[in-house]
């Protein structure tokens, strides 16, 4: 009810200084008390899926809380998981800004942050002091100043580092903003990166004897040929999960519209159909021997639907949750 409100507010700034406030606040909220102000009980709706039971099929998507710093703020709000990262190894400052855009006739966002974050460590120290009684995706990326060819090793850090407290990790090879991440999606630098992603995931799994999935999270723009040899290499490595979309680079749909042009990944309604469409492919492809995470412009329980009848078993939201706020987590998992 109090959203539209907050947005109005919050749209007057500019939209990176809007996210930081947010999150400010949200941290200062968390463990105390005034959770109460954005707690929202929600039905208990279980899915079982990556062999954990979620308590509702919604999840926060990557990126909005990169360096675990509100969990318990978004746990509070009624997502069954949340999905924290973008993280690398070592801190970086991402891209120059202003780095973040509104497309709002569109309702999407277009950013190119660059992977920003205060280092996998600094995650890990937020993650030990959350409480948060769903499930914790820790979403891990390749630092921008490591060669790409030496990215594998970024993530195996990475793993190292958050395997003992995550309930799965997402592999981000499709974030369009780290150059030359993407090309980890492509032939045997993809299967050269899942073999030795589920070899330590073996050997983490025999050290702490606990199973965390491994989830590959892919862009919107891969070709058919492309997509059906991504869904091929998971097969092979025998992958948990795939997250599916990342951000487009595709502007057909905000052609003409105010930064439709600035450089970066396309978000939110723009990319609702592309996005569900990959997932009806990959579903395909998959023959249900590999669960989908489906993701992209979600903006109401019709949109949520459609990505759970293309076969994702669990969905995300980013963009639609800054358009719509806490009602549309509310309107998805009491309905869904
Ligand atoms: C500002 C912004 C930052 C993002 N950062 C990340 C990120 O760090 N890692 C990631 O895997 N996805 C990131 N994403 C992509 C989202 O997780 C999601 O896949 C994409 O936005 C599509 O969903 P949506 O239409 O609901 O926003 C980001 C998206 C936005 C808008």
């Amino acid at each position: 009810m109090y959203y539209p409100f907050v947005r109005k507010a919050l749209f007057q700034l500019d939209p990176e200084r809007a996210h930081d406030l947010t999150l400010q606040q949200l941290t200062r909220l968390s463990g105390t008390p005034f959770t109460g102000l954005i707690r929202q009980s929600l039905p208990f709706k279980p899915v079982t899926c990556m062999g954990l039971t979620f308590k509702n099929p919604l999840g926060l998507a990557a990126g909005l809380d990169k360096n675990g710093e509100c969990i318990d703020a978004f746990g509070a709000m009624g997502f069954g998981f949340i999905e924290i990262g973008t993280v690398t190894p070592r801190p970086q400052p991402g891209n120059d800004k202003p780095r973040m855009f509104r497309v709002v006739e569109a309702e999407a966002i277009i950013n190119r942050m660059g992977f920003n974050n205060l280092g996998v460590d600094n995650l890990v120290e937020n993650v030990k002091k959350a409480h948060f009684d769903g499930i914790l995706g820790i979403n891990i990326g390749k630092n921008k100043d490591t060669p790409v060819e030496q990215g594998k090793e970024d993530y195996l850090i990475c793993m190292d580092k958050i395997y003992p407290y995550a309930g799965y990790i997402a592999i981000n090879i499709s974030s369009p903003n780290t150059p030359d991440l993407r090309s980890l999606q492509y032939d045997e630098a993809l299967d050269d990166l899942l073999a030795a992603i589920k070899t330590r995931q073996n050997d983490l799994h025999k050290i702490h004897h606990k199973y965390v999935p491994m989830a590959v999270k892919i862009a919107p723009d891969l070709s058919e040929e492309e997509l059906i040899q991504v869904a091929e290499s998971l097969l092979r490595h025998n992958i948990d999960g795939v997250i599916a979309t990342n951000t487009t680079l595709d502007r057909e749909l905000v052609k003409g519209l105010k930064h439709a042009d600035e450089a970066g990944g396309l978000s939110g309604r723009p990319v609702q159909l592309r996005s569900t469409e990959i997932i009806r492919r990959l579903a395909i492809e998959l023959q249900g021997r590999i669960p989908i995470i489906g993701v992209g412009g979600i903006d109401s329980l019709v949109s949520a639907r459609e990505k759970m009848a293309a076969d994702a078993s669990l969905v995300q939201i980013y963009s639609g949750f800054i358009y719509k706020g806490p009602p549309l987590i509310k309107e998805i998992v009491s309905n869904i």
